[in-house]
Parts: structure tokens; sequence; C-alpha cells
């Protein structure tokens, strides 16, 4: 199957996008910053399900990452990574340049507070003003019907959600369930930072939320039930914790006890590595 066609710029996004509405067609689309793997294409597969046309955006966007974190380094690949879209029906990309997104003199920044208090929050100050600025301007530049969010990144799913709804932006967040390889481990741009003996031990990230989200739904406290996850991943080999919480699943606030739908959560490090994964936690 051919390559899906690059845009570079917002006003070839839209032409493409209105010349699609013209014809009645609905448009997903699937905001992500390449270094594709087969989670991301799970979401293009559901919003090729969900939509007649399907446009997926690969933008490493530089506000979302701290001063000390990976923007330099993040894998970037747009051959690879249009040669897979083709793979899965794409009908276009859009991978525009820094200055496109961000023109020189621009200064407004979307805040979501409240959800942005905990887990992640604390640990990358600024990350998710970052994401929620540049979610918010690829919503509004593509206009779609749906836009397709993995759940491995919780926090940010529900961040998007409610920018969604507080800005009154005509579309539907549609949340996709996380993809993992056989052995539990979520799929992860990242993963390929790992080493050997760390990919090794990182599936007890996924085993210790399985044991949390039972340990809660029988009942257990949530101090109870993370104490022993902590010391499970120390044992395993996990070098830090930044948090492994039991969190409402929309408020994203810690809970004690399980009395609605909850969520466990963790981000944890191998060596230079940062993983997070979540599952749910049935009421
Ligand atoms: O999840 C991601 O890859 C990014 O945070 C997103 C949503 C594409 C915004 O840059």
């Amino acid at each position: 199957m051919a390559s899906p066609p690059i845009m570079r710029t917002i006003a070839d996004l839209r032409s493409a996008v209105a010349l699609w509405r013209r014809a009645e067609e609905s448009v997903g689309l699937v905001p992500t910053m390449g270094a594709l793997h087969d989670g991301h294409l799970s979401l293009v597969k559901r919003a090729r399900q969900q939509c007649r046309r399907a446009v997926v955006s690969i933008f490493v966007n530089p506000t979302q990452f701290g001063p000390n974190e990976d923007f330099q380094l993040y894998p970037r690949d747009l051959d690879g990574d249009a040669a897979k879209l083709a793979t899965v029906g794409a009908d276009a990309i859009f991978a525009p340049q820094v200055a496109e997104m961000y023109p020189e003199g621009a200064v407004t920044a979307v805040t979501v507070s409240g959800l942005t208090e905990g887990l992640c929050g604390p640990f990358r100050p600024g990350h998710f003003q970052g994401v929620a600025t540049i979610v918010t301007k690829l919503l509004l530049q593509c206009l779609p019907d749906a836009g397709f969010f993995g759940e491995k990144d919780y926090q940010q799913l529900q961040v998007i959600r409610q920018l969604a709804r507080d800005l009154d932006i005509p579309v539907r967040i549609e949340g996709v369930p996380t993809f993992r390889e056989s052995d539990g481990l979520a799929l992860s741009s990242r993963n390929a930072y790992l080493t050997p003996a760390e990919r090794a031990i990182a599936p007890t990230l996924h085993r210790v939320l399985r044991q949390a989200a039972a340990d809660m739904e029988a009942g257990g406290t949530a101090s109870a039930t993370t104490d022993r996850g902590k010391r499970e991943l120390f044992g395993a080999g996990f070098s830090r914790l930044d948090y492994l919480d039991v969190v409402d699943a929309v408020t994203l606030k810690k809970i004690e006890r399980l009395e609605r739908p909850a969520r466990v959560a963790a981000a944890a490090w191998l060596g230079k590595t940062r993983l997070i994964d979540n599952l749910p936690v049935a009421f």
C-alpha cells in the first residue's frame, strides 16, 4: 500500500479535511509523537473503524518535555512511520515543523488544573500544559469528529477529555485500551531505551499493577496495597519510583478504599528509563 501523503502546514491539513467534509466523510485524528509501534497502530485501526478518514499527526512537541528530559533523544523516523501507517490505511500524515506549531510570538497556553496535580504532574512540571496546548491546537486545526488517545497515558486522556469539554471543542474523545507485549509490558516508544537486562525486569510493573487492582477489588486499603507493590518493584530491580497510587478513575484524586471505579497507576524507573502504566480497578 502507498504511504499516506505527508502534510507540513496547517493550511494543507485544513484543505484536505475540507475536501472530505464536502464529501460528507467523517474524520478521526490520532495525535502522536512518531516512533510508532503497534499501540499507535491500534489507535489508527480504531479511528478507521469509527471514521471514514484517519489523520495521524506526528509532532515531537517541545513544550511537553522538561529541560532534563529526552526531547533531543526522542526517536524520530518519519519514513519508517509512514510505511507503518500505510499498512493500517491512514489517509494522511500531518507532520509540521516546530515553527508551524509555535510561530514566533506565540504566548498562549492551555492549563488544566486539578487533574494535573497528582500522579505525573509533580514529577513533570509543565508537561501537561504542553500536552494540553498542543492537543487543543491539533483539535482546532483538524476539527475531527473524534480524537483517539491511548489509555496507557490515562492522566493525559482525562486531561484531554476535560479540556475538550471546558473549551467546547466539538469532538468526541475516544480512549483506546493499552496495547501490551505478551509478557504484559505496555508498548511505549521509550521501551527502546531499555537494556536487555532492564527489558527482562520491566513486565514486573504490569504484574504489580494487576496484583494491586486485585487487592483493591478484594477490599484492601490503598496504603497496604501500594506498600506491597512498592516492595515488589524495588525487589525486582526498579531503581526509583515516582509514584504507585490508587486514584478515583474520573477525578484522579487518591483514594484509600474502593467506593467508585478507580485506577491503579505507577511511574517507575529502570536505570535512565521512566516507565508508566495503569489499570482499571472495577467497583
Ligand atoms: O501521547 C503522546 O504521544 C503525546 O503526548 C501527544 C498526545 C501526541 C501530544 O503531543
